[in-house]
């Protein structure tokens, strides 16, 4: 069964909101390694490696069901930011409306009969449950530490911690 011209396009839309996703990380690590937040910037260049991973995984799947790949314009990411809690809270919302728009295309498989593609997307929907619980807790986090530069610091080296997740 061949991908409906409806599933392909949505599922290149979303390919294209991962490389947002993974685009808005990069600038965020740029954002924290300019200012000596390391631990930070190392956790926002795992997170755009991880969503550059999301991409392909749409890439992969929509050329193994014989779809045409359509690479979309990628919009350019915000580059200013406050302090680690508004690029924390940035990233939040971000998250959020990947968690919306994975499930509005779930739906779609969905109504479309398509079950491999909503197989396909099982994955998505439990890693954004992952997603926005890791950025949920380093917000909860940051909102103890306040302005408390000893607090920050170790934050940002808890954040350097971070190790990058096996491919799956
Ligand atoms: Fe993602
Ligand atoms: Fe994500």
């Amino acid at each position: 069964m061949n991908l409906t011209p409806e599933l392909e396009k949505a599922l290149n839309d979303q390919l294209g909101k991962e490389f947002f996703a993974s685009y808005s990380y990069l600038s965020m690590a740029a954002y924290f390694d300019g200012t000596a937040w390391d631990g930070f910037g190392s956790w926002m260049t795992l997170q755009s490696d991880e969503e550059r991973a999301h991409a392909m995984k749409f890439y992969t799947y929509i050329l193994d069901r014989g779809g045409k790949v359509k690479l979309p314009e990628i919009q350019a990411p915000r580059i200013d930011f406050k302090d680690p809690l508004d690029v924390f809270k940035t990233s939040l919302s971000q998250e959020k409306d990947v968690t919306k728009s994975i499930s509005n295309l779930y739906k779609l498989a969905l109504e479309s009969a398509d079950f491999a593609t909503v197989s396909f997307l099982q994955w998505f929907v439990d890693e954004q449950v992952e997603e926005e619980k890791n950025v949920s807790d380093m917000i909860d986090k940051l909102e103890r530490a306040g302005s408390n530069p000893e607090n920050l610091l170790l934050l940002d080296n808890y954040a350097g911690k971070r190790s990058a997740e096996p491919a799956e």
